[in-house]
């Protein structure tokens, strides 16, 4: 008898602990996430501020949704807190939807299926899924009754029914409608009575408790539509408007009332930063059926004559890199036609234009680059996209490219500053102090350090330089066109790969073998040292005679003792002696001859820091000739360089 009565109270404790759960927070929580959806900070992020993506979360068990015995449908209840945080302060797209599904991977489309359904098993009665929408957008394909609705769907996207969102007053009843997009977090309360079929809906600020009258109450007959066991989870979809769904915490129960959540205890949300809206901004509304028709067959006889105009090449390898791809169409109205007027520079690799985003405002830079041949297109896209991904405050961002006929554009975001070497070399700039100087070199070491030895691949940069440091709003350096190099030597035999980089900068290896290393690229960064201390290019031509080099001159001054003389005199009398002779010898380190001779990024980053002070050079045996013999002779002498136990160092050359 006791036994029973023990087992019998084993099973009700499973039975209860796998009926419900709360979150207040999702820290250490096994959620099932796909598409974009991630979990930091405590936030369940369903979408994170990227174009074009949808995300989902479930419960990674599904609940027994009938009972065992009888088959009949069991009531459920859930409690959440969402907020829904857009870059303009009342616009936003698309929406989310709590849902309850037979499965956790729904493979709904972007956009107004809200990451739920899709084009093809919209409305079909296989679906089984029955959702609560949080929609921001008016669609009339689903007569939606406006852009901030909430809404019942059952196997479809039209709504069952749906209500304007806010919440009725206890006492007076009066209705308060509520900005879902307002950002600030919300509560929703969702319950379902299986016994009259009641399906009830209550949304309410975080500041007041849980109103009475529900903001939708329906009877819906639910027993064909929920099967024995169902997932329930979000699912949300972004549009061109940058906007991130958060879930703060969310509680569920399988016949009962879920647990209230603890509001003190959820996580906060990440300061709000709205851009400023601009008036003339024109989304993209859908709009009715007949004035679609109508307006397509006006248009198609003018795109007709503008598809040459606006022709692209899109590939279907390409379909993957969806959000990363622009149409030219866009890209040509962001720079007002690529006219002079918005040209940034020209450079090795194609002329830069400044634009403006269509949708977004966006401030961007759009490089332009011919190419003839097809070959390794492919493999370099990949490429450029997978370097899109990469973020560092001192990388450029690309955001994306578009492709068309021997031509690739290219879409970084826009650097208020221009290149740095604008403010070194041109008479007419002002010229930056010493500090700056300083926090710019650091500043591109630490991109440089990121590309070889922190990302999840090793990315040669191959042309280091003044010209490609690009300076943000706060002056600091930011390293652009990285891998952009590969462009030219994809495809190409390995006996007549072209060098690519910029005379100056070029190790002498590199020369020889062709191979771009991370050496090359520290003998790059070394000249850019140089030319940064000395407010000098690395080859500055001469009237008459020969060509100086800036790396001899600097390593000819300070065999002299005076390499102080080699500073950029425009940066006026305050500087930090030891910082500059610290670079201006880390220069020359980084530009030895003998590729092994040269420090890592990871210890040019240590000397700059002070962490590890740069070994005392002793130039003894070492000339600006032998130097230039090395260089041009190809190592016939050889000269090593060794850091020694006593952290000094040395030259010794040899010859052959
Ligand atoms: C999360 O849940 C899934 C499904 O039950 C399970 O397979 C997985 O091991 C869990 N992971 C952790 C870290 O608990
Ligand atoms: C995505 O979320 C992470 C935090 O997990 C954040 O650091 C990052 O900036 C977000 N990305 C975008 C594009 O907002
Ligand atoms: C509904 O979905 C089922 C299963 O996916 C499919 O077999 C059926 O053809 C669909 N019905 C309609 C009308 O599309
Ligand atoms: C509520 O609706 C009224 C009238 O439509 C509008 O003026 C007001 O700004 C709305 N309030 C919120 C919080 O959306
Ligand atoms: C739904 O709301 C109605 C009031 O409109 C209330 O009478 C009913 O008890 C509620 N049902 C549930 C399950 O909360
Ligand atoms: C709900 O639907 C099921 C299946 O169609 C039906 O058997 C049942 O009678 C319905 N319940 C009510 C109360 O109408
Ligand atoms: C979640 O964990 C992070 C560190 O992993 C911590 O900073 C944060 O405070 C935690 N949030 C909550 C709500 O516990």
């Amino acid at each position: 008898m006791l036994m029973r009565t023990v087992l019998w109270l084993l099973l009700i404790l499973v039975v209860t602990s796998e009926d419900e759960f709360t979150f207040d927070g999702f820290n250490n929580t096994n959620l099932s996430l796909d598409g974009i959806a991630s979990i930091s900070d405590g936030l369940l992020r369903l979408t994170n501020a990227t174009r074009q993506t949808k995300g989902q979360a479930f419960y990674p068990i599904p609940f027994q949704f009938r009972e065992k015995s009888s088959g009949r449908t069991l009531s459920f209840s859930t409690s959440f807190v969402f907020a829904i945080v857009s870059e303009f302060s009342d616009i936003s797209t698309f929406g989310f939807t709590f849902c309850i599904a037979p499965t956790e991977r729904l493979s709904g489309d972007l956009g107004q299926y809200l990451g739920l359904l899709n084009l093809k098993n919209d409305g079909n009665s296989s679906n089984h899924i029955v959702a609560v929408e949080f929609d921001t957008t008016q669609n009339p394909e689903f007569s939606d009754i406006d852009d901030n609705h909430v809404g019942i769907d059952v196997n479809e996207m039209r709504s069952l029914n749906s209500h304007t969102a806010g919440y009725f007053s206890n006492g007076d009843g009066k209705f308060n409608n509520l900005s879902i997009i307002s950002g600030d977090p919300m509560q929703v309360w969702v319950e379902y009575d299986s016994g009259n079929m009641r399906f009830n809906i209550t949304l309410a600020p975080l500041s007041l408790s849980k109103p009475n009258l529900p903001l939708l109450s329906s009877t819906i007959n639910l027993s064909k539509i929920i099967l024995d066991t169902m997932y329930v989870g979000f699912t949300a979809s972004e549009g061109n408007i940058l906007t991130t769904y958060y879930i703060l915490g969310w509680s569920f129960k399988i016949n009962g009332e879920a647990q209230p959540l603890n509001l003190a205890r959820l996580p906060s949300l990440p300061r709000k930063t709205y851009k400023a809206k601009s008036k003339t901004m024109v989304i993209w509304l859908p709009i009715s059926m007949s004035i679609l028709v109508l307006a397509t067959i006006l248009v198609i006889t003018h795109l007709v004559m503008r598809k040459k105009k606006f022709a692209e090449i899109l590939e279907d390898w390409e379909q993957e890199y969806g959000p990363q791809r622009f149409t030219y169409k866009d890209l040509y109205r962001a720079t007002n036609g690529f006219k002079d007027e918005g040209l940034l520079g020209a450079g090795g690799f194609g002329r830069v234009y400044r634009g403006v985003l269509p949708t977004s405002k966006a401030e961007v830079a759009v490089k332009r680059i011919s190419h003839e041949s097809r070959q390794g297109v492919r493999q370099f896209i990949a490429e450029i996209v997978s370097l899109g991904q990469l973020r560092h405050r001192n990388l450029v961002r690309l955001q994306g490219y578009c492709r068309r006929k021997g031509e690739l554009l290219l879409v970084y975001d826009f650097m208020p500053n221009g290149s740095l070497d604008k403010f070194l070399f041109n008479q007419a700039a002002f010229g930056l102090g010493w500090s700056q100087r300083f926090q710019i070199i650091k500043g591109v070491a630490s991109g440089l350090l990121y590309l070889h030895e922190d990302w999840e691949k090793v990315v040669i940069h191959r042309d280091i330089k003044a010209s490609n440091v690009l300076l943000d709003s706060e002056f600091n350096g930011r390293l652009g066109d990285f891998g952009l190099a590969r462009l030219y030597d994809h495809g190409t035999n390995p006996q007549t790969t072209h060098i690519v980089g910029t005379i100056g900068y070029l190790a002498p290896e590199l020369t020889k073998t062709g191979k771009a290393t991370k050496n090359t690229d520290v003998f790059a960064f070394g000249t850019f040292l140089l030319e940064i201390a000395c407010g000098k290019r690395p080859i500055e031509p001469q009237r008459q005679g020969d060509d100086i080099l800036l790396v001899d001159w600097v390593l000819e001054k300070w065999q002299k003792g005076a390499i102080l003389e080699t500073s950029d005199p425009r940066m006026g009398s305050e500087y930090v002696v030891e910082e500059v002779e610290l670079v201006l010898k880390l220069g020359l380190l980084c530009c030895h001859p003998l590729a092994g001779a040269r420090p890592s990024m990871m210890q040019v980053m240590q000397f700059l820091d002070g962490d590890v002070p740069l070994p005392e050079l002793s130039p003894a045996n070492l000339s600006a000739e032998v130097w230039a013999s090395l260089q041009d002779e190809g190592f016939d002498n050889y000269v090593m360089l060794y850091f020694s136990s006593e952290g000094t160092m040395s030259f010794i050359s040899e010859g052959r």
